[in-house]
């Protein structure tokens, strides 16, 4: 499973990327709105730190005005993938940026219905957002597993992209059911790393080298 950072924090996304772990970055206007930052000049920043995917996302609803954004996103970099909304204006500029072989992210996806529209457009990666699905007491784990199924149904090249991630049970169960990426806030990311036990254990065996008072180096 590729990790992918949602932020718009550009330490957060220095700091992670030299963990040799980070596979690629998404943003949205609300990151973008958070961050404090200029969009234009930030994206093309973010894109010289990160090597992989960085998501970068149309502002316009209506399809003449996001395709020429997106057009524009498009040039910024190699590694950008424009983001675009499930609507039918955004799959509209979805296919016409796939063929030319642009990158496209495929957000706000919310139903297997989507998503399968999403895949016949030709996006790169589908979005569904699982933290904002079990906000309203359905399950979004749910949505991973009929999306993961159906693409393989038709061997769809429109890699799963696990959004709106909470905790790291969203990015395990989805792992599980072979979600190609999970994007993540920062924090959600290192809760990986922890565990009582490493500590416990890490603390006892610190303890019992000192014991032994040796040196490695
Ligand atoms: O970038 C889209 C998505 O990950 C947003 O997450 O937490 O605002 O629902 P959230």
């Amino acid at each position: 499973m590729k990790f992918f950072v949602d932020t718009a924090d550009i330490n957060d996304i220095k700091d992670l990327e030299s963990t040799g772990l980070l596979d690629g970055v998404t943003t949205n206007p609300s990151l973008i709105a958070k961050s404090g930052q200029n969009f234009l000049e930030l994206i093309p920043e973010i894109c010289k730190v990160v090597k992989g995917p960085v998501s970068a996302e149309v502002a316009a609803t209506d399809y003449d005005t996001m395709q020429k954004e997106a057009d524009k996103l498009a040039k910024i970099a190699d590694n950008i993938a424009v983001k675009v909304p499930l609507t039918e204006a955004g799959l509209k500029v979805c296919k016409n940026l796939s063929d030319n072989g642009t990158m496209v992210n495929v957000t706000l996806c919310f139903s297997a219905g989507q998503a399968l529209l999403a895949a016949k457009a030709g996006a790169a990666f589908i979005s569904p957002f699982v933290g904002r699905l079990d906000d309203i007491c359905l399950d979004g784990l749910d949505l991973i597993a009929d999306i993961c199924t159906i693409y393989n149904n038709y061997d769809f090249k429109t890699e799963v992209l696990v959004a709106s991630v909470r905790n790291p049970v969203h990015i395990i169960e989805s792992a599980k059911m072979g979600a190609d990426v999970a994007t993540c806030p920062p924090n959600v990311i290192r809760q990986l790393y922890k565990h009582p036990l490493t500590d416990k254990g890490l603390a006892a065996f610190v303890e019992d080298w000192k014991n032994t008072g040796q040196s490695i180096l």
